[in-house]
């Protein structure tokens, strides 16, 4: 058991406490070190300047996609390249109307609000954001009942920048109002490795071309997870091997740590192996799956399911999830011919 916990969070992108202070030191600090994401960092990089030309607050700007991937990071990078202020929040932090209003009042004209996984905003709070965001005002309501009188407070120019990793459960209202809307994706092998040098020179860890190669292919697309194992293939290194990360030793501390070549590790050899197995390849519901693995599905969509339709050994369908030829060939399995085909009449 413990040992599946300690797979559990070395693959996941989701912060550990571990990673909180890591991540700090990690975080590149202008857009110019962020690797990777050149659209989104093209586009953003117009905006600023843009912003900046006509002395104007940026755009409201919606960040999602899964975790790790950078999006609290871009937002730090956008106050820097503003150079203005930044509020941090989240979702189930801003629990009442009165909470997030008092945040909005605090601001400074050109400041940047950051909430972060905003898809968890309740409904009456997200309902003070809308004139908030659209015309830089809120609505308070003084007494009760029939003589009750609504307030309108104007509030200085600001910034709201979302961060989510379920766009698909944020109220169209809500995701309209944002000026710009910007998908991360997963890095290429190329961009983890490109980040892994910048994290080993700033960790002052020595790392032979051959080794960074060996953590990149297994970190998903993923730059918090690249880090994570940099930091596992260090403490190994350091132990077994004069603290020298050659690319032997990054195969031996990384075959520790029970992930395969592509990333996977038990969790996610367990949902495919569920769906081809126990249900003939799907189409499957995920509570189902989640429930046959004694897992969460919440863990699943969040930290699974995106890296394993990015690699394509998962189709997800209006009927539930499949499991593809590619991932039965991965997992040498027989692959059971129509299942996919016959899913995606759906
Ligand atoms: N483009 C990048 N270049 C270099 N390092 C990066 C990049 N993106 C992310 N990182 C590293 O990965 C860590 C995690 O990124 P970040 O916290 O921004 O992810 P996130 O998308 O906000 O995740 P979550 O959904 O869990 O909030 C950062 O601390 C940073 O060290
Ligand atoms: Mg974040």
């Amino acid at each position: 058991m413990r040992d599946r916990e300690v797979a559990t969070r070395i693959i996941s992108g989701k912060p550990s406490t571990e990673d909180v202070s890591l991540d700090s030191n990690l975080r590149p600090k202008h857009l110019i070190d962020f690797i990777g994401q050149d659209k989104v960092k093209g586009n953003l990089e117009i905006a600023i300047v843009a912003a900046q030309k006509r002395g104007e607050a940026l755009d409201h700007v919606l960040l999602y996609g899964p975790p790790g991937l950078g999006k609290t990071t871009l937002a730090y990078i956008i106050a820097v390249e503003m150079g203005v202020n930044i509020k941090v929040s989240s979702g189930p932090a801003i629990e009442r109307p009165g909470d997030l209003a008092a945040i909005l009042t605090n601001l400074q004209r050109g400041d940047i609000l950051f909430i972060d996984e905003i898809h968890r905003l309740s409904r009456v709070v997200e309902e003070i954001l809308y004139p908030a965001m659209e015309d830089f005002a809120i609505d308070i309501v003084l007494g009760k009942g029939p003589g009750a009188r609504s307030l309108r407070l104007k509030l200085p120019r600001f910034t709201l920048i979302g961060a989510t990793t379920r766009y698909a459960l944020m109220s169209s209202p809500l995701r309209d109002r944002f000026g710009a809307t910007y998908r991360l994706d997963f890095y290429d092998e190329l961009a983890i490795e490109t980040i892994l040098r910048r994290s080993s020179s700033i960790l002052s860890i020595e790392v032979k071309e051959a080794g960074f190669s060996q953590i990149a292919c297994r970190a998903r697309g993923t730059p918090r997870v690249a880090n994570r194992l940099l930091r596992r293939v260090r403490d190994y290194a350091q132990v077994m091997a004069n603290g020298v990360v050659t690319e032997s030793v990054a195969i031996e501390a990384l075959s520790k740590l029970e992930i395969d070549h592509l990333g996977l590790d038990e969790i996610d050899h367990k949902v495919l192996h569920t769906i081809i197995e126990k249900f003939d390849g799907g189409p499957v519901g995920l509570d189902t799956i989640a429930a046959s693995i004694n897992e969460e599905a919440d863990t699943i969509m969040d930290v699974y399911e995106p890296y394993l339709l990015q690699l394509g050994f998962l189709d997800r369908t209006p009927r539930g999830r499949v499991a593809t030829r590619l991932a039965c060939e991965h997992l040498g399995v027989a692959y059971k011919k129509g299942q996919s085909s016959q899913a995606n009449l759906w």
